[in-house]
């Protein structure tokens, strides 16, 4: 399975060095791929987020969100990154299966990209679908500063629809000034629902309506690129389809109670049918957070006559190449996650004054591992805090090759997107009951005391990360490492 994972060479360039690049690419190659080379570099840069004052942030080539990487499937691609941060980096492909050496965590997989230094990202995505890139040092300000793009894997043959249209949806914590607030690494909001801001930015600016055409069949890619801001989005007068979670295509199926849940790094492919009005506005709202419900965008219909007037059924989008865990043999292991503000903490103004760290409820099994105090999250037991660091023991060893079937109890009173590096896995079971619609995921939403099931084939060797992508979350505790031997 995915020899496609073959990896010849990485390293470190020094920034300006694009000669051996160059070099590499001119040769004939006998195989029918391309090998595509791509230079992008994160550094300071100014842009208009609110339309009002230009915000300072950080960015991969001066855009917010960085430029929209697509690839083909199957295709190599050689990404150089240099770093002209002022801080050491890194780029993580979020979603891709790749080699381990290419995974971009900095003391587990790679070291740091000093400034003024390059990496070469080596790899061949053998997934089709919608995926994104962004750093794993440093994490909640690089991240927060707007280092995020969209990674896009196209398909061989092109889908169906009149339209794919890629939304970044990211949410920011805008100052008066209009500059991005400090204060990144907050405990308080570390143990609760981390740095969550006031400004929703749909593909780097204020969403302004989307113009649509009745009619219109749309693919629609949702990419939740926020520290820790969940949604829950409701489309008035349409029925959207579900196609693909975390780029893996799953089958055809309409939203739960009529919401998208899309929890911080998660993606949903959408097939958005235009059967409204010409003329007509439709809301597009979010109010995943009580009390806290806003308007993000408004489908805007034009006034021309309906594309069409009937609908073509639902497509189904092509399946990628997963290994298929066998799930009676699948050896099993269990993550508990733990810590936080309890929920009983919340009421009274129990929070006054005592700070996240006192106080008995509030955190369960703390292990030794933190360090610094820093820690208000654990899995089974251990906090890994920070962006991580070399020399953390793994939590398992997973058999290589061999299929494993992990519970993941949520023992907290709150939500949690819950990522595995390196694979895409199958959602079986969550409370009980069954998960239909052959869901796999990268990243999987766990409301308060949920246990979900996931199963996958650990197929790629390495040291790779599992985490809560609530950035303050993650960087608290949320946080472990899986051994792939
Ligand atoms: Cu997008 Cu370690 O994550
Ligand atoms: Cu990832
Ligand atoms: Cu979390």
């Amino acid at each position: 399975m995915h020899s496609n994972f073959s990896i010849s060479r990485r390293g470190f360039l020094r920034a300006g060095a694009c000669l051996a690049a160059s070099m590499l690419s001119s040769p004939r190659r006998a195989s029918a791929s391309t090998v595509r080379e791509i230079r992008i570099a994160a550094a300071p840069a100014a842009v208009s987020l609110t339309g009002k004052a230009d915000t300072e942030v950080w960015a991969y080539d001066g855009q917010i969100p960085g430029p929209t990487l697509r690839l083909r499937q199957g295709e190599p691609v050689r990404f150089t990154v240099e770093n002209r941060l002022g801080q050491d980096t890194t780029v993580h492909w979020h979603g891709i299966r790749l080699p381990n050496a290419m995974d971009g965590v900095p003391g587990l997989t790679q070291p740091p990209i000093r400034l003024d230094e390059s990496f070469l990202y080596e790899f061949t995505p053998p997934d089709a679908g919608t995926f994104w890139y962004h750093p794993h040092a440093n994490s909640l300000e690089q991240l927060g500063r707007g280092l995020a793009g969209a990674l896009i894997v196209e398909e061989p043959e092109p889908v169906p629809v009149d339209r794919d249209l890629l939304w970044v949806l990211s949410d920011w914590r805008i100052n008066e000034e209009g500059q991005i607030a400090a204060g990144f690494g907050n405990m308080m909001e570390a143990g609760m629902s981390g740095r969550v801001g006031n400004t929703v930015t749909l593909n780097g600016a204020v969403p302004a309506n989307q113009a649509v055409r009745a009619g219109e069949r749309i693919r629609l890619r949702l990419l939740n690129s926020s520290l820790a801001r969940i949604m829950a989005l409701r489309f008035e007068g349409h029925v959207p389809v579900i196609i693909a979670r975390d780029g893996q295509p799953c089958d055809p199926h309409a939203l739960e109670d009529g919401r998208l849940l899309l929890g911080p790094a998660m993606r949903i492919d959408l097939l958005v049918d235009m059967q409204g009005e010409p003329g007509r506005r439709y809301r597009i709202t979010d109010d995943f957070y009580q009390g806290l419900g806003y308007e993000l965008t408004r489908l805007a219909y034009s006034g021309e006559p309906p594309l069409r007037t009937k609908m073509p059924d639902p497509i189904r989008l092509p399946p990628n190449p997963l290994p298929e865990p066998e799930l009676a043999a699948a050896e099993r292991r269990e993550l508990t996650l733990e810590g936080g503000m309890m929920s009983r903490m919340m009421g009274g103004g129990m929070m006054s004054g005592g700070g996240m760290m006192g106080g008995g409820g509030m955190m369960h099994g703390m292990g030794g591992m933190s360090g610094m105090g820093r820690a208000v999250w654990s899995i089974n037991g251990t906090s890994m805090t920070g962006d991580g660091h070399a020399g953390m023991a793994p939590l398992f060893n997973l058999a290589r090759g061999k299929s494993h079937l992990v519970t993941i109890r949520n023992r907290t009173a709150w939500w949690h997107p819950i990522h595995l590096h390196g694979f895409s896995f199958r959602v079986l079971a969550r409370n009980g009951a069954a998960v239909p619609h052959n869901q796999w995921a990268d990243t999987v939403l766990l409301a308060p005391e949920d246990v979900v099931e996931i199963a996958f084939v650990a197929d790629s060797p390495g040291d790779w990360m599992l985490h809560c992508h609530v950035t303050d979350h993650q960087t608290a505790g949320l946080m472990t490492v899986l051994r792939v031997v």
